[in-house]
C-alpha cells in the first residue's frame, strides 16, 4: 500500500511535514518540524510503500548504524519508529544546503581540497568503526558554507543516506550503490569495503570538479579492468597537484594500486601540504572520544533489555555523573525503536514548579497517543493551571496521571526514559511513583545521581 503523506500533515503526533526534500526509488525524504523539540527542523525519511520490506529493513539498518556515529561530517540521527499504517520512518538532522551533485562543475577550485580532507576524515572515522557506507556519491553529500568573521566562506560537507551501510564482518550482505561511482570490483560482485569506498570518494570528487564521471558509464566489468587511468585533462588547473595525484591513486582500477586506508590517503595529503592540513580538526578530534559501540556496560544493558522484553519493568539507574547511565538508557531506546515501539525521553530540568516534570512527559505521551478524552481533560486542566486557577493543583494530578497512564495503549511495549529524575519537583515525583506502581504495560528507565528519598524501586512485575 502506498503511504500517502502530504505537506502540512502531522505524523505520529510529532512531526509536521513541510515539503519534500528528495524522492528516491523506494523512500521519500521530507523537511519536517519536530513539534516536541522546539520545532527544530528535521529530515523525515519514510518508505513510500507500507509493504516494502526491503526499504523498511534498509531504514532500520540506517538507523542502527547511525546511532553509533557522532562526527561533524556525518548526518546525526534522532528517532525512528513506525507510522500507524506500519511504514517505517527515521528522522535525522536537517542539513540545510545543496547536494554536491547540484553544484558539480561549479565549485571554486580552492574548495576541492578542504572537501576531500573532510571526507577522508569522515571515512577514517567510519573505517575505525568498521562501518562501510556503501553509496558514496555526490547526491549523498550535502554542502553548506560557514562564514568567518572576516566574511570568508568555508565549505562544510555532510555525508547522508546510510541506507546501504553495513558493519564489516557483520551478518548483512549488501548489494547496490550507484553505478557511476562504484568501484570496478564491486561491479564484479565484490562486497563493498574500505578500498571501494576510497574509489567511490575519488569518483565523487572527480565528478564534482568536472561534472562527469571518471569512467564511461557503459563499461562492462571486464572492459573496466582493461581501462587505463581516467582522463584528468579537463581537471581545473587550480586544484592542487597533491589533490590530483591523491585522487588518481584512489581511482586505481586495481585494488593494490590504491591507498590501503583513508588514513593513508590523509597522511599523504598532510605530508605534501607542508603543515597546511592536519589529520584532525578542532571539530573532528572529539569524535574519537564520543559515539561508538557501547562498551563496559554491556552486561547491564543486556539485563535491562531482557527485563523489558519479558514484561513491563521499572528501573532507576543510579550512579555519579559520567557513569554512562544516559548511554545505557539511550541504547535501550534504540533497541525499542528498532522493534517498532514508541519511546519517550524526558530530561528533567531542575525547577521547583509543581508538576513541571510530569507535565512535560505527559505532553509527549498525549501528543502521540491521540486526541481522546484523556487528552481533552489534560489540555483543559493545563489551560486552567496556566491561568493560575488554584483549585487546579488538585484536579491536575488525576488528569496528569491519566495522561501518563495512556502510554499503556501503545503496542509493542513502549519505553519511557526519565533522565535525572532526582531533580524533579516533589509533586511530579509522587506522581511518577504512583504511575510506576501501576501495572501499566510500559518499561520505565530513570536515571539519577542520588536516589530520591521516596524512590521508585527497581522491580519487574
Ligand atoms: N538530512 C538531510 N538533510 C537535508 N537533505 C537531505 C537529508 N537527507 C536526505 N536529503 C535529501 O534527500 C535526498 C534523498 O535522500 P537519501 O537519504 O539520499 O535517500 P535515497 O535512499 O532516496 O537516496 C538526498 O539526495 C538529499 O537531497
Ligand atoms: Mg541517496
Amino acid at each position: 500500500m502506498a503511504s500517502e503523506l502530504a505537506s502540512g500533515q502531522t505524523v505520529v503526533g510529532r512531526y509536521r511535514l513541510l515539503r519534500p526534500l528528495g524522492r528516491g526509488g523506494s523512500g521519500n525524504v521530507w523537511l519536517a518540524q519536530d513539534l516536541l523539540r522546539d520545532r527544530r527542523a528535521v529530515a523525515f525519511k519514510v518508505a513510500s510503500h507500507t509493504d516494502d520490506e526491503l526499504t523498511a529493513e534498509s531504514l532500520r539498518q540506517e538507523f542502527r548504524v547511525l546511532t553509533q556515529l557522532l562526527h561533524p561530517h556525518l548526518v546525526r540521527v534522532f528517532d525512528s519508529g513506525l507510522l500507524p499504517n506500519g511504514a517505517r520512518y527515521l528522522t535525522e538532522e536537517f542539513v540545510d544546503g545543496e547536494t554536491l551533485w547540484s553544484v558539480s562543475g561549479r565549485l571554486p577550485a580552492q574548495c576541492i581540497e578542504p572537501i576531500l580532507v573532510q571526507l577522508l576524515r569522515a571515512l577514517d572515522y567510519l573505517h575505525k568503526r568498521r562501518v562501510i557506507h556503501g553509496d558514496i556519491q555526490p547526491a549523498n553529500l550535502i554542502l553548506q558554507w560557514s562564514i568567518d568573521r572576516d566574511g570568508s566562506r568555508h565549505p562544510l560537507v555532510t555525508l547522508v543516506d546510510f541506507g546501504l551501510a553495513h558493519v564489516a564482518d557483520g551478518t548483512r550482505t549488501v548489494t547496490g550503490g550507484t553505478h557511476a561511482f562504484m568501484a570496478p570490483e564491486v561491479r564484479l560482485d565484490h562486497r563493498p569495503d574500505v578500498l571501494s569506498e576510497l574509489f567511490g570518494l575519488a569518483a565523487t570528487m572527480f565528478a564534482v570538479v568536472t561534472a562527469r564521471a571518471p569512467f564511461p558509464k557503459q563499461l562492462t566489468p571486464p572492459e573496466f579492468l582493461l581501462q587505463g587511468p581516467p582522463d584528468f585533462s579537463d581537471f581545473a588547473a587550480a586544484v592542487p597537484d597533491a589533490v590530483r595525484s591523491c585522487l588518481k591513486r584512489m581511482l586505481s582500477v586495481s585494488r593494490e594500486g590504491r591507498y590501503q586506508s583513508p588514513r593513508e590517503a590523509l597522511d599523504d595529503l598532510v605530508y605534501r601540504s607542508s603543515g597546511r592540513i592536519s589529520i584532525a580538526s578542532l571539530d573532528t578530534a572529539p569524535s574519537y572520544l564520543n559515539g561508538g559501540a557501547l562498551v563496559g556496560r554491556l552486561g547491564l544493558f543486556e539485563a535491562l533489555k531482557a527485563r523489558h522484553r519479558a514484561g513491563p519493568s521499572r528501573c532507576v539507574l543510579v550512579g555519579p555523573m559520567g557513569f554512562g547511565k544516559s548511554r545505557i538508557a539511550r541504547e535501550l531506546q534504540v533497541q525499542a525503536q528498532l522493534d517498532g515501539a514508541a519511546t519517550f525521553r524526558q530530561a528533567v530540568a531542575p525547577a521547583n514548579v509543581p508538576y513541571a516534570a510530569a507535565a512535560a512527559l505527559a505532553d509527549q505521551i498525549v501528543s502521540q497517543v491521540g486526541q481522546g478524552a484523556v487528552a481533552e481533560a489534560f489540555v483543559e486542566t493545563g489551560r486552567r493551571r496556566a491561568r493560575g486557577i488554584s483549585s487546579v493543583r488538585h484536579s491536575f494530578a488525576p488528569s496528569l496521571l491519566q495522561a501518563l497512564a495512556a502510554v499503556d495503549e501503545l503496542t509493542p511495549r513502549p519505553v519511557v526514559i526519565i533522565e535525572d529524575i532526582d531533580l524533579a519537583d516533589e509533586w511530579s515525583l509522587n506522581l511518577f511513583r504512583d504511575w510506576a506502581r501501576s501495572g501499566a504495560d510500559f518499561t520505565l528507565v530513570a536515571t539519577a545521581q542520588h536516589v530520591p528519598a521516596s524512590s521508585i524501586q527497581c522491580s519487574t512485575r
